[in-house]
């Protein structure tokens, strides 16, 4: 590369990568309101947070969601360890030097297969689950209530409500019993954590998906009306014939819609003890005074589930609208080496939460800060100085220039910061002990002690 090509490439302006975005204020606002009411409001119901790693064993996350499932064959960000890609590339160095040519064949066809691949995480039910085994959490009272707050990674096509880098605030209780109560409680929990919030337009959505008993057989049903209509039905749905027929229920394409809804419905296929938890669960929905709606259509997308399944959907988010989907993953834990153990959670999309928040107008304004201080000489320097520091400690936020400034300027710089109030320090006042406080909104002023003016603006603010 010429030098003068080097320096252009220097100049070259970053940006996040498609799909990633940053968060900022005021947004972030918004975020950590959001989070510590998922904090209060979790704690009320006895769960504690759990901080998984962001990135785990690929195999993990195969395993539990499903290799044929959209998340891991298509969306999963998984690669080699560095350190194995190092390992690879100086054995494919000594074979090459050896006999030329044999290096790529070796390492491409032996050497990457036995390579641990590592993903950064789509979903942590996984880790849960793995973090719930490795540190021996059965023998813990049970059930063990967990929930997580942080970035996931799906690398699907961007859209609004839609990223690569997205958000999850999840909760999972594993062990104890499946009792139906426990369901209705988790599901509540999240209902109270979005009307904490004022969320508009939550509509829930519930679903019995039955269990490995029951299902193969509804799925063998399905799957053999569906080979009777196989011709009227898109491409996609016709692949999932043979993959994964419940999926087909979850097509969103207009021509399908009308043989859907004349498909076998799994709810009168359900095994006695599905039928009876599934009935038992809306029970307890309807004593915790949680409203549902019936939908036999959800089926969802990862391949853990069993018996109760549920998603919540909220006002402002367009197609993207699921703004939490959960359910019971009972036999997870023992799938991935772990005890047979119950399992049911959630996961909230963090993302489309505060869209539907701010579309509703829920969002808080962009807070100025309480008080700029406009100093002007250096002895009023020294006291704005200790000024800034006794109402930092008292808990205002303030905002000191750091360098001199006109009057003038220091006032319209106040302002655009969206300051509530300026307080002026120049000779005058550090001599007399007066400072004078001035209230932007109406441009009134007015003059106080030290010890009054923290009095004031306790009151005020
Ligand atoms: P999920 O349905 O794949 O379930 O994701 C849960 C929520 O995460 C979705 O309803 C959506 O709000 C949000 N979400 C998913 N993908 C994206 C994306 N690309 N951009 C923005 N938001 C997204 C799970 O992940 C399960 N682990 C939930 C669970 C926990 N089930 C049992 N325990």
């Amino acid at each position: 590369m010429s030098e003068g090509a080097a320096k252009k490439e220097d100049r070259r302006k970053f940006q996040a990568i498609r799909g990633t975005r940053d968060l900022l204020p005021p947004e972030t606002e918004l975020w950590n309101r959001v989070e510590q009411t998922a904090h209060e409001v979790f704690a009320t119901f006895g769960f504690g947070e759990i901080r998984p790693p962001i990135f785990e064993e690929t195999e993990l996350f195969a395993r539990s969601i499903g290799e044929e499932t959209d998340v891991v064959s298509k969306e999963m960000y998984s690669f080699p360890d560095p350190l194995d890609l190092g390992e690879m590339y100086a054995q494919y160095r000594s074979l090459e030097t050896t006999s030329p040519g044999a290096g790529q064949f070796a390492v491409w066809a032996n050497i990457l297969p036995g390579s641990q691949l590592i993903a950064a995480r789509p979903e942590a039910t996984a880790s849960v689950c793995r973090a719930y085994i490795e540190h021996g959490m059965q023998q813990l009272p049970q059930p063990v209530k967990l929930y997580y707050l942080g970035p996931m990674f799906r690398r699907e096509r961007p859209q609004k409500g839609r990223y690569r880098q997205f958000y999850q605030i999840g909760a999972e209780v594993l062990g104890g019993s499946d009792a139906p109560a426990i369901d209705a409680e988790v599901i509540e929990m999240v209902m109270t954590f979005f009307d904490r919030l004022e969320l508009q337009g939550v509509q829930l959505d519930i679903n019995s998906i039955g269990c490995r008993d029951c299902r193969p057989k509804y799925v063998e049903l399905l799957r053999a009306e569906l080979l009777k209509v196989k011709d009227k039905l898109g491409p996609d749905s016709q692949r999932r014939i043979e993959t994964n027929p419940l999926r087909v229920l979850d097509s969103k394409l207009e021509s399908e819609q009308g043989i859907i809804a004349t498909l076998p419905r799994i709810a009168d296929h359900l095994c006695e003890e599905c039928a009876k938890h599934y009935a038992e669960v809306k029970h307890q929905l309807r004593l915790r005074g949680v409203m549902y709606r019936e939908n036999w259509r959800l089926v969802r997308g990862l391949d853990y589930y069993m018996r109760t399944t549920f998603e919540i959907t909220a006002q402002g988010l367009g197609s993207q609208n699921a703004v939490c989907g959960g359910g019971r993953y009972d036999g997870l834990v023992e799938l991935l080496g772990g005890p047979p153990t119950k399992g049911i959670g959630f996961a909230i999309g963090e993302d489309r939460l505060i869209l539907s928040l701010q579309e509703s107008g829920k969002a808080p304004a962009a807070q100025g800060r309480d008080v700029y201080i406009a100093w002007m000489g250096e002895r009023a320097h020294a006291t704005a100085v200790r000024a800034a520091k006794d109402l930092r400690k008292a808990g205002f936020s303030v905002e000191l220039p750091p360098m001199e400034q006109k009057f003038g300027k220091a006032l319209g710089q106040a302002d655009k910061l969206g300051a509530r109030f300026a307080l002026i320090l120049g000779d005058n006042e550090v001599a007399s002990g007066e400072w004078t406080l001035k209230t932007l909104a109406d441009g009134s002023q007015a003059k106080f002690t030290e010890r009054d003016l923290l009095e004031h603006l306790r009151k005020s603010l």
